[in-house]
């Protein structure tokens, strides 16, 4: 299974804040907005990651994972030319997917809490077709919200409805099978420009090939995409690090907790970071 955490896109909603920066930098509290999605990926075991970006902002990308190969992950790093939308994906990260199945991360989407055993990777067959995680959540009309059928396959997702009918909506988060790499060359992009990921997530739906897995109650997910949100977000890491001394979307801790990286190297890892609050965290870890 392959990964791609997709950092591009306009940051509006974020302006001033994304006016000279990629808004996938700016921080959850103590750490850069892609360390989380990158650790969400890792947590779901999955060591091959394609982060895709804007061209102006993939240096900086490239040097803070610079030595990201140490936690025993690949990554690798595309330009998208434009914000095209999201399922643009699958097209810039073609050769990248190969013959494999894919996970796809939006930058900006925070998962927290997510059980590593959510999705067994070894049971995806070839052809499964599509995964999206749904979160049940207050107020569905500012998402898109997802009816289902009773065997967890999706009937509609439909943005924003003024009267939804399902307190299920769709995250950042989509797992789909080879045959993404053939089923976005057929999307045409919509009235706004884009290539649209609920337009591939329809191309799964006639085939009924898409399927909910249900985020735990309990699991937290927040997309930092406005302020306000950005502001929850932080206020969520630093009061449950802050209580439990623990680091949320640390991509060391994780690669530690899933034994890609002994208790020396990572000793090793820590004794180049500057001393504050992060490196005391995985200090403690140890
Ligand atoms: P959005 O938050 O929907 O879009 P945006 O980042 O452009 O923000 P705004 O609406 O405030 O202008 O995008 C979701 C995620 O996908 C976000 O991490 C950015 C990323 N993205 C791309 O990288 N390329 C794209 O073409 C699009 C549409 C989004």
């Amino acid at each position: 299974m392959k990964g791609i955490i997709l950092a591009g896109g306009f940051g509006t909603r974020l302006y001033p804040m994304t006016t000279n920066i990629s808004k996938q930098l700016l921080p959850i509290y103590d750490k850069p907005m892609i360390y989380y999605s990158l650790s969400t990926l890792m947590r779901l075991k999955i060591r091959d990651i394609l982060i895709i970006s804007s061209k102006e902002f993939i240096n900086i990308y490239k040097n803070i994972f610079k030595y990201s190969y140490k936690l025993g992950i690949k990554i690798s790093y595309l330009s998208q030319n434009y914000p095209n939308g999201i399922a643009e994906s699958f097209i810039i990260g073609k050769d990248f997917i190969g013959k494999d199945n894919v996970t796809l991360i939006l930058g900006d989407n925070f998962f927290y809490g997510l059980n590593s055993g959510i999705l067994k990777f070894e049971e995806f067959k070839k052809n499964f077709g599509a995964k999206i995680f749904a979160y049940k959540v207050n107020e569905p009309q500012n998402y898109g919200v997802i009816n289902i059928y009773k065997n967890n396959k999706i009937k509609n997702i439909i943005e924003k409805p003024k009267k939804p009918n399902s307190n299920y909506v769709a995250t950042g988060l989509y797992v789909y099978d080879n045959n993404v790499i053939k089923k976005v060359t057929k999307l045409k992009p919509s009235k706004r420009g884009e290539l649209e990921i609920t337009d591939l997530n329809n191309l799964y739906i006639k085939e009924k090939k898409l399927e909910a897995i249900f985020l735990q109650s309990g699991s937290v997910w927040l997309d930092a995409g406005t302020s306000q949100d950005l502001l929850k977000a932080s206020q969520f890491v630093q009061t449950v690090q802050d209580r439990q001394k623990i680091l949320i979307g640390s991509p060391e801790e994780t690669a530690y907790f899933n034994n890609w990286v002994s208790k020396n190297k990572l000793k090793g890892i820590i004794s180049h970071m500057p001393e504050n609050e992060y490196s005391k965290h995985l200090i403690n870890l140890l």
